[in-house]
């Protein structure tokens, strides 16, 4: 099957079945996310996978109690760091150096660059440009579960604040983006048999021949 057949086959769930994916998809959709491409690599997101019932129950209360809250098999929670350090980076960096058997000290040049391009940014603005790599990972991750045959709902439907206070994402320095609830289609769900709706290609590209 080929990516564009697994776009295909993919909808938003309204409504999931309630049953768990394999451990083995689970982990082949987190390592799909993993490698997920990020600007300088830096990946200044945190994804928390959510499981836990009772947990998920709070969440629906502060998702417009959107079914597939409690009915997916796990949710993830896409977050971003609530300020990027140079902590950050020289973790990034060292990452680097024992990735690829390199001194830290011959990172230096890189390392001043991602320090200087996060410090020209406000606080606000470090916030708004990690969102924008979370984003690709949230993309990354609906293809992945796709290719499985695993149904994923991308959901930006919730109060992020009250996420954040329910999980105690401001103690870990975090904050809530996006969500995807993983899981299977129920039967119930009328969406499901839906024809896809997109721009036609004329509309949506623009080509410079
Ligand atoms: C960032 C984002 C946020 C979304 N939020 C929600 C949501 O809160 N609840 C929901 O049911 N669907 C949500 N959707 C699903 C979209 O409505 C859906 O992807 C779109 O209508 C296209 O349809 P399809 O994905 O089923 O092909 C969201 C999608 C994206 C990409």
């Amino acid at each position: 099957m080929s990516l564009v057949d697994s776009l295909n086959w993919r909808y938003a769930a309204k409504r999931m079945s309630g049953e768990k994916i394999s451990e083995t998809d689970l982990e082949s959709i987190l390592e799909a996310t993993r490698l997920s491409a990020s600007s300088m690599g830096l990946q200044p997101y945190t994804i928390m996978v959510i499981s836990n019932p009772e947990v998920r129950a709070k969440l629906q209360a502060a998702g417009y109690n959107q079914p597939q809250i409690v009915e997916s098999s796990h949710l993830l929670l896409f977050t971003v760091w609530d300020g990027i350090s140079e902590a950050h980076v020289d973790v990034y960096i060292r990452n680097i150096a024992q990735s690829r058997g390199v001194e830290v000290e011959d990172l230096k040049g890189f390392s001043d660059m991602i320090n200087g391009k996060i410090k020209s940014l406000t606080p606000h603005e470090q916030q708004e440009w990690a969102a924008r790599q979370v984003y690709i990972a949230l993309g990354t991750a609906l293809a992945a579960a796709a290719e499985l045959r695993i149904d994923a709902t991308p959901m930006e439907g919730f109060s992020p604040e009250k996420f954040d206070e329910i999980l105690g994402l401001k103690e870990k320095g975090l904050k809530s983006v996006v969500m995807m609830a993983i899981g299977y289609r129920s039967s119930e769900d009328t969406l499901a048999g839906a024809i896809k709706v997109r721009r036609q290609k004329e509309a949506l590209f623009s080509f410079v021949d």
